[in-house]
């Protein structure tokens, strides 16, 4: 169920049975010479609507834009700052909070989000609780990898190795072929440089990763494992989301167990 193409009372009756949202978010940002700038949203939406598709959950509009300053110096690039993303969720959960959403499921598409998100839930639980708003205590907020979640990074391995990278990735890459086929270049890159992945400045990285990819070699990726990873992330992040919202209610978490967490 998808919030744009509903309509209020729609929503009212959604929150008759469940408080529950689940959040894509991602980033436009440059995604190596081959890659499109849109990755990390793209990759976020696509797999939340298949969550939102496999559960009934209602389904928010991708937020597209998230915290890229290390990507700024590459033209088409765009971030907000950590603080005004931080503003932003919270501006979006008080407001859903009000009509009655207690849970916010994000679906996350671009692990420089991750930080900042954290931080943006522990402004909305201060919010919420230091103005006493209704059930405010009854508030969770979570993120999830899509990449990361366990049988996802499996097959990363398997395919790619240590020519997955950690940015412009063909994991990322080979699911924008699947959602997009015509729109992904395919060109011979060069070798790849440097292996210190740490991250400062924006024209300190393009300076280490000129041509904006971190190690990583996308001509392996292939529409058909995008597939793969499709269903696999929509598979791990339905029973991901199934455990949060009946953890959230008081009712005992799903039955079928989670894998451990992935360094990925
Ligand atoms: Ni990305």
């Amino acid at each position: 169920m998808l919030l744009q193409l509903s309509t209020w009372p729609d929503i009212e009756q959604y929150l008759k049975t469940s408080q529950a949202i689940v959040i894509p978010i991602g980033s436009t940002e440059q995604h190596g010479p081959t890659g499109l700038i849109g990755t990390d949203a793209l990759c976020a939406e696509a797999v939340a609507r298949g969550v939102g598709a496999a559960t009934g959950a209602l389904v928010a509009p991708v937020l597209a834009v998230g915290m890229a300053q290390h990507h700024m110096e590459f033209p088409g690039s765009l971030s907000l700052r950590p603080t005004t993303l931080i503003a932003v969720i919270e501006d979006l959960l008080v407001g859903l909070h009000r009509t009655g959403f207690r849970q916010f499921f994000f679906v996350n598409g671009h692990g420089g989000n991750v930080a900042t998100l954290k931080a943006a839930f522990a402004q909305v639980y201060w919010t919420l609780t230091t103005q006493g708003r209704p059930a405010a205590d009854q508030v969770r907020c979570q993120v999830q990898n899509w990449w990361a979640q366990p049988r996802v990074y499996q097959l990363t391995r398997e395919l790619y190795g240590d020519r997955e990278g950690v940015h412009a990735t063909p994991t990322e890459i080979a699911l924008t072929r699947y959602l997009y086929p015509d729109r992904v270049k395919m060109a011979t890159l060069a070798p790849l440089g440097t292996t210190d992945y740490a991250i400062y400045t924006a024209a300190d990285f393009r300076r280490r990763f000129p041509d904006g990819r971190m190690g990583s070699d996308p001509t392996l990726a292939t529409g058909e494992q995008g597939q793969q990873f499709y269903e696999r992330a929509v598979e791990s992040l339905t029973a991901r989301y199934r455990a949060f919202i009946q953890d959230a209610t008081g009712r005992p978490p799903d039955s079928e167990p989670l894998a451990p967490p992935s360094p990925g």
